[in-house]
């Protein structure tokens, strides 16, 4: 009854759009829709124009459910504390803070690179000895040459997760993810033997393939992780923009009618019915399939400094391979769902699972769509 009822709905409104292009039918908002330069420029207390530009380039780190965890505490001049808001946990999926911890080191590498294009150098001291401390680093920056990165990378960089070749990743791309090369490499602080890359033609790609859709089916099913996920879902334009961070249509790439459709019909209870449950799975089935293949990023232990040095090579592999044409799908429920050890023991690998990344050619690079919370509301001073 409630299907034909909405499709009733749908059928209706198709009439009413009939004659109008479909992107301005499905509206949504986007990050570029937020007027950034007003909007993240909004002076801070305690910083220099200099400073929020540092920030906001920090803030467009990837998060998981893009919660932007991460908080800033202005202790002084030139003295910054980073810690994380603890309405932004994920307990059913991330009850240790492995995946909050990741994006942290994630903003941090963003602050780094953008802090030494001004011509500072940030030192980075982590002071958390339990994932749970609100406090988790210092940063202080000291005076430096200022360097040439292009910081439109970290503008750009973006999750993909459709649209992949099933090409498998060349020899010379690969040499770049692996290689422990400070000048170049995107994984310095993940020597090779921590990255393990598996084509998804091979006997561990397919095994990763089976495994990624069974951890995808029973999280859908888990009421808690789905509950969980339902708010932090913006299905509607006035929520997105009201909290700027969780997931959106445009961000889970749901596009065409069907984001007109959800962005209308859709609400947190659509996410704990069964057949959104289902729709999930079959989709992680289709998207596990079509990829090039996949890094496997195992680490020695899950300790505060080990997971926010691996935030941050996940960051700069990311901003690595945005311009090789290669993108990146974290695939996190099989870590979510069994743990980071068990993981690289079911699979034979050493050590702690910390990400596992399907990965592809794409033919365009879409353009980052995620919203972010302006600097002045993850600041205090
Ligand atoms: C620790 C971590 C885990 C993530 N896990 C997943 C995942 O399992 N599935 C997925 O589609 N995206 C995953 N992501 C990507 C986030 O959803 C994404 O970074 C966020 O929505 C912001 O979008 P952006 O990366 O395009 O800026 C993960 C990101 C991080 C940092």
């Amino acid at each position: 009854m409630e299907t034909r009822r909405e499709f009733l709905r749908f059928a209706a409104a198709g009439l009413l759009i009939a004659g109008a292009p479909i992107t301005a039918a499905c509206g949504g908002v986007r990050r570029d829709d937020l007027s950034p330069p007003a909007q993240w420029m909004e002076p801070v207390k305690g910083l220099g124009k200099e400073e929020i530009e540092i920030l906001y380039l920090a803030s467009l780190a990837p998060s998981g459910h893009n919660l932007q965890p991460w908080t800033v505490r202005v202790a002084g001049a030139g003295h910054w504390v980073i810690g994380f808001n603890r309405s932004f946990q994920l307990p059913a999926v991330d009850p240790d803070n492995r995946e909050l911890l990741l994006a942290i080191g994630a903003f941090l590498e963003n602050m780094v690179i953008a802090a030494r294009a001004s011509g500072k150098e940030a030192e980075i001291e982590v002071v958390a000895n339990q994932a749970a401390e609100e406090e988790i680093a210092h940063v202080r920056f000291h005076n430096a040459k200022p360097t040439d990165f292009p910081l439109d990378r970290i503008k750009r960089r973006r999750t993909i997760r459709n649209g992949f070749s099933t090409e498998e990743i060349r020899a010379d791309d690969l040499r770049c993810v692996t290689r422990h090369d400070e000048e170049s490499c995107a994984l310095t602080m993940v020597p090779s033997p921590h990255a393990f890359y598996f084509p998804n033609s091979s006997k561990m790609g397919k095994t990763l393939q089976e495994r990624v859709i069974e951890a995808n089916r029973t999280q859908a099913f888990r009421d808690p992780a789905q509950e969980e996920l339902s708010r932090w879902i913006r299905w509607s334009d006035k929520d997105a923009r009201l909290n700027r961070n969780g997931l959106t249509p445009e961000s889970m790439e749901i596009n065409g009618l069907a984001r007109w459709y959800v962005r209308n019909f859709y609400d947190a209870s659509s996410v704990l019915r069964k057949d959104f449950r289902q729709r999930t799975v079959d989709m992680v089935a289709k998207q596990v399939k079509s990829c090039g293949g996949w890094l496997v990023v195992t680490s020695l232990d899950s300790e505060v400094p080990t997971l926010i040095a691996y935030g941050m090579a996940f960051e700069r592999l990311c901003l690595k391979v945005r311009d090789r044409m290669i993108g990146l799908h974290p695939m996190t429920q099989m870590i979510e769902e069994q743990g980071p050890s068990s993981v690289a023991s079911s699979l034979g690998l050493p050590g702690q699972v910390q990400w596992i990344l399907r990965m592809g050619y794409v033919a365009s690079y879409p353009a980052p769509v995620s919203l972010r919370r302006p600097v002045a509301w993850f600041v205090t001073s």
